[in-house]
């Protein structure tokens, strides 16, 4: 099957020659059998930790996987109209140091509250000093908060029904395409789909074919799938999935979202 087939694959594609430009280009990178051994271990933090403490070498700054935000931002800030009359609550899975949510947080002229999240600390020590640098946001009362947490178990830190909309750039990605990580992947979804609110949407940037990425994120449990190719960049073609919770879901998250006020840990935000 087109599903069982991609979920299983080594590394491929963008995100392969992405992992290993980015390792080669790092100041302490040795080897590229060193770059392929943790290109099969990208579902370990330690392996962000090295990576992210390696591009910190050359001080704090963006980087991006697939494509920079200014390849989205009309997109993005397109999909935020509409989807709340108040302040729009957002959720980046696996922000790395990618500038997704910076960018938002400074274009956006509507209200947000922008969770960034990531399970490695380097990462979010590595953007916290990029957010603490960057220019205040358009929208005065906007936030910007980074949570330390593992993605595919959020119950700790987000309750059900949270956020308007879940991005994940290159995170299931990662995950998918590790030996053990088909089944992560599968819970990352499950969790970005879980603490949606309802009609609430999760966008997956990716470079995975609609063959193979539909119906997995269809038995993931996402309802809606649609697919909008974004174009090609650096000669690799990417595409945004987006995806809501079944009806059965939703009746779930109604209930839980009576009970809570959407955010369970105590964050660092900006302002
Ligand atoms: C391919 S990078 C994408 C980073 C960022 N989204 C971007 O576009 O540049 C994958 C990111 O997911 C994070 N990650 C992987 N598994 C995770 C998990 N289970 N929980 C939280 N973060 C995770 C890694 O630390 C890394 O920053």
């Amino acid at each position: 099957m087109a599903v069982a087939a991609t979920a299983l694959a080594a590394p491929r594609g963008a995100l392969r020659s992405l992992m290993l430009h980015a390792w080669r280009c790092s100041a302490a990178a040795s080897s590229s059998a060193w770059a392929e051994d943790l290109l099969h271990r990208m579902d370990q933090r330690d392996t962000w930790d090295r990576f992210y403490s390696e591009k910190r070498a050359t001080g704090p700054r963006h980087f991006d996987w697939f494509f920079s935000y200014r390849e989205v931002s009309g997109l993005l800030l397109s999909t935020l109209q509409g989807l709340s009359s108040g302040e729009t609550r957002i959720l980046d899975v696996g922000c790395g140091t990618s500038a997704l949510g910076l960018g938002l947080y400074r274009d956006s002229p509507h209200q947000l509250h922008i969770s960034c999240l990531d399970f490695s600390p380097l990462a979010l020590d590595s953007l916290s000093q990029l957010i603490r640098e960057s220019p205040p946001p358009r929208h005065p009362l906007s936030q910007l908060c980074c949570h330390l947490a593992d993605a595919t178990d959020l119950g700790a830190t987000f309750e059900s029904s949270s956020f308007h909309l879940v991005l994940d750039k290159g995170t299931c990605d990662t995950l998918l395409r590790c030996p053990q990580g088909p089944g992560r992947a599968k819970q990352l979804v499950t969790e970005c789909l879980r603490v949606l609110k309802p009609q609430g949407k999760l966008l997956q940037f990716s470079d995975e074919d609609p063959d193979a990425r539909v119906p997995f994120l269809e038995q993931a449990g996402g309802a809606n799938v649609t697919v909008t190719e974004i174009g090609h960049i650096n000669g690799i073609c990417y595409y945004v999935y987006m995806l809501g919770q079944r009806p059965l879901d939703l009746a779930d998250g109604r209930e839980q979202s009576l009970e809570g006020k959407g955010l369970k840990t105590g964050p660092a935000c900006l302002p």
